[in-house]
């Protein structure tokens, strides 16, 4: 396996539609009242999936994907990959290529929180590496439908994710817009 500044291109442009899609949603949420996925219903003396999963989260995160890829696919040839001794293995971006990574990163995220509220976590209870780590697998397998996804790329993107999670909130901390830097 090659950790290099190579594999760390290829990943990056995996990454941004699943960071478009997972990083925005809250963030327009913050101002919608969504319907939640589940409808409200119960599961046992648990919500099935909690307030926290609404139908407009989903729709906005898989279009946020599409987004980007789009963007992606259209700035392409215009990039400076000449610039690279080797040839990199970049992935051709498709609006349905953001499609799975953007529903995929949302669809896990769902998922998450299937399995927190069937462990008695109400909305919003944190569960570290869950919650870091449900959108990226969801996107990773989706993606693996279609391109074939290397083991280097899982690992890389798993690192930069925790990563980029505890420095983005310990500066929101510094910041003054989280009350804890965790
Ligand atoms: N969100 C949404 N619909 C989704 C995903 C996220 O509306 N499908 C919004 C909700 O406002 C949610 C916020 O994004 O509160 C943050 O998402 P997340 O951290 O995944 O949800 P939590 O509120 O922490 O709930 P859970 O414990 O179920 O993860
Ligand atoms: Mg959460």
């Amino acid at each position: 396996m090659v950790f290099d500044v190579y594999t760390l291109v290829e990943v990056t442009w995996i990454l941004l539609p699943i960071y478009a899609a997972n990083g925005l949603t809250p963030v327009v949420m913050r101002f919608l009242k969504g319907h939640p996925i589940d409808g409200g219903r119960m599961l046992g003396k648990n919500r099935i999936l909690g307030d926290g999963k609404s139908w407009e989260g989903l729709f906005f995160g898989t279009f946020m994907g599409i987004v980007i890829a789009v963007v992606e696919m259209l700035a392409f040839p215009f990039l400076p990959w000449g610039l690279s001794p080797v040839s990199l293995n970049i992935i051709a971006m498709t609006p349905f290529i953001g499609f799975l990574l953007g529903f995929g990163a949302m669809a896990g995220d769902v998922v998450a929180s299937f399995f927190k509220r069937r462990m008695g976590r109400p909305r919003g209870a944190p569960v570290p590496l869950l919650d870091q780590l449900d959108f990226l697998a969801g996107s990773f397998l989706m993606l693996s439908l279609v391109v074939v996804v290397k083991w280097e790329w899982i690992i890389m993107g798993t690192i930069i994710t925790l990563v980029f999670h505890v420095v983005a909130n310990v500066i929101a901390y510094k910041i003054g817009v989280k009350k804890t830097p965790w």
